[in-house]
């Protein structure tokens, strides 16, 4: 996949709410093709981060570019999977052809795009159930296609796994995989070492709102420069 998006770039960003500081000021540049994960400790600022590169929060100093420019033009070419994902009142076949609506796309390709991405999700046959009915796991799928449908160059992913089982788990990992190789830069938040291990290629640390490194994943694991990601991998708790 050319890259139309990337690099992003985040530049002096930072997020504060009235006197809270909440996030930054960050430096940091995401290339194309890389896995990134974001660590850190409940409250870090993760979300925060994800969520402003997506452009769902604006910085209250700083900037997100896109290539070089702004986000505008990236809007379509970047999707974000939830945590808790919010599903519409409708089947799990129409909240996934729904992003292709909104790009405009005529019904027939909307429903074959969105057939299809439902069967590489393994959930083909939940396609006319109600989405809101889904279970947690499916729901999470569900989410998954969603944005898989639109093709997107960079996908988010929010702690994807967070409250799933092991298979489900290990599914949603095998998915994110798969989209991967299809071209699609992931940046992705976890708790889960384990999953770490099993899924980075470029990890970011951030601890109090602070980007405290960023590296390839082998590097921070077994060569971390700061003492906190030292602890942080280990699995201490940071007080
Ligand atoms: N609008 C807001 N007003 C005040 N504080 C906020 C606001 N949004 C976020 N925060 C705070 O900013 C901090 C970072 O939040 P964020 O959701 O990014 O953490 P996180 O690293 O994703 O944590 P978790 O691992 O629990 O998901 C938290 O302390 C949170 O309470
Ligand atoms: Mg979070």
């Amino acid at each position: 996949m050319k890259s139309k998006i990337l690099p992003l770039q985040l530049q002096d960003l930072q997020y504060r709410v009235g006197d809270l500081d909440l996030l930054g000021p960050i430096n940091l540049t995401l290339e194309a093709k890389s896995k990134t994960l974001v660590i850190g400790p409940n409250g870090a600022g993760k979300s925060l981060m994800l969520k402003l590169c997506h452009g769902l929060l604006k910085p209250t100093s700083g900037r997100i570019s896109w290539m070089g420019g702004d986000s505008l033009a990236a809007d379509r070419h970047q999707s974000f999977v939830f945590q808790h994902p919010i599903m519409l009142r409708r089947t799990a076949l129409e909240n996934v052809a729904y992003p292709l609506k909104i790009r405009g796309l005529p019904s027939d390709e909307r429903k074959a795009r969105a057939i299809e991405v439902l069967e590489l999700t393994g959930i083909a046959h939940l396609a006319d159930r109600p989405a809101l009915k889904l279970s947690g796991g499916e729901k999470q799928k569900l989410s998954l296609a969603r944005s898989w449908v639109t093709r997107p160059e960079v996908l988010f992913l929010d702690e994807p796994t967070a409250n799933l089982d092991p298979r489900s788990t290990y599914d949603m990992e095998k998915l994110i995989d798969q989209i991967h190789q299809t071209g699609t830069k992931i940046i992705m938040t976890t708790h889960d070492m384990a999953q770490v291990r099993r899924i980075a290629d470029e990890l970011c640390f951030i601890h109090q709102g602070k980007l405290i490194e960023h590296g390839p994943v082998e590097t921070v694991l077994e060569m971390p420069k700061n003492p906190m990601t030292a602890a942080f991998v280990k699995g201490e708790l940071l007080i």
